[in-house]
């Protein structure tokens, strides 16, 4: 039987064992986006992931959703994460980068720019910006022209990421930002060949994946979705029929996996996502964040994913992977420092042998 402790090859990568890091925002670069050295002290803490997945990027100034994120769009960028990258590898672990353009969220106040979406249909909620909180606006609607130019601004973020010496990228098409957005029911109102019928909503996701598998290999990219997901006021009719037909129109490519995050508690749908899925799939699964051990045995054993993602534990725990052999214990994760700050909260949850 598959242990947690098996390496597995994901596309292009061999990954020394199946407890895989979650991607996190934590707010920690520079406002113009660059990653700092607390973040290549918080990255090579958590090496003992067999894959790590760093926290959303964005691959454009229009696309930054949320303050102090980092980004891949400029040289100094690129030179800002060279030493992370450098970091997981020496002490043995490999790296995705998370593109996460965040669509209708963001606020001018961030970025200077009027947020983008598929469709004109504001988000709930607040921004915080360097004034501090600010409600949402309504993003404007993107053109046709300017579809294209967002696609090949996750091909030149890929290409970036790979200069910066990532092992490769992963399209956040989770959670509520742009890619779900093109996805769901009530944020893509287009009625041209990117909205509408399901077959016009997961032409986005695809064409972007497509571009990027075509610039970097399609074994350095994965894809994040997260079918059901109700955050930032998405909805989806049919999440199953939707995802289906997104992962049948990729079915070509040879991606390093589909990485899957379960919302809600319906393990059949994350069944159905697995049967459609020939390649590499992974589980960042609902579970109890207490006992991350038991989730990872029960996906494991069941054979519903390769691998299982983990978040909050990773973030309270620098060595999870160790202390998952000795099924805990566990810090537990402090929300207060998420989002934020600095080494605080961030990097200095303590190891077994430190605490
Ligand atoms: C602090 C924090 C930041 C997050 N940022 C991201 C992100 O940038 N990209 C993403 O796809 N998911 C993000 N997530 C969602 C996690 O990857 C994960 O799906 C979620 O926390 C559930 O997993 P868990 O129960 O293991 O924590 C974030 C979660 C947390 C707690």
């Amino acid at each position: 039987m598959t242990t947690a402790f098996d390496p597995i090859t994901v596309g292009a990568v061999e990954a020394a064992n199946r407890i895989f890091m979650a991607p996190m925002t934590r707010n920690r670069a520079t406002l113009d986006g660059l990653a700092t050295d607390v973040m290549v002290e918080y990255y090579a803490q958590r090496s003992g992931a067999g894959l790590i997945i760093t926290e959303g990027i964005q691959p454009s100034p229009v696309g930054q959703g949320y303050i102090s994120t980092p980004g891949l769009h400029s040289a100094e960028q690129v030179a800002a994460w060279r030493p992370v990258t450098d970091a997981v590898h020496s002490a043995g672990s490999v790296i995705f980068a998370q593109i996460m353009h965040a669509g209708r969220i963001g606020h001018p106040f961030l970025t200077g720019l009027t947020p983008v979406a598929p469709s004109a249909v504001r988000a709930p909620g607040h921004c915080v910006t360097t004034e501090g909180p600010v409600d949402n606006i309504a993003p404007r609607e993107l053109t046709e022209e300017e579809i294209l130019q967002t696609i090949e601004d996750h091909v030149t973020a890929a290409r970036n990421a790979i200069e910066a010496g990532f092992d490769g990228v992963e399209i956040h098409g989770a959670n509520g930002y742009l890619v779900q957005q093109f996805l769901s029911d009530n944020v893509n109102l287009r009625t041209d060949r990117w909205g509408g019928t399901v077959e016009n909503r997961v032409r986005f996701p695809v064409e972007v994946v497509k571009a990027v598998a075509a610039a970097i290999g399609a074994d350095r990219v994965g894809l994040r979705i997260s079918p059901g997901n109700n955050d930032l006021d998405i909805v989806e009719n049919d999440p199953a029929e939707l995802y289906t037909t997104l992962l049948n129109a990729l079915s070509d490519l040879p991606l390093a996996y589909v990485h899957m995050r379960e919302t809600k508690d319906d393990r059949d749908l994350t069944r159905k996502m697995r049967a459609a899925w020939s390649g590499s799939f992974l589980l960042n699964p609902v579970y109890d964040v207490g006992e991350p051990h038991k989730a990872l045995a029960e996906v494991l054993d069941e054979g519903i994913a390769d691998a299982v993602v983990f978040a909050r534990p990773f973030l309270a725990n620098p060595d999870l992977t160790a202390r998952i052999k000795t099924e805990g214990p566990y810090n537990a994760a402090a929300p207060n420092s998420f989002y934020g700050g600095g080494a605080e909260g961030y990097t200095d949850y303590p190891t077994v042998t430190s605490a």
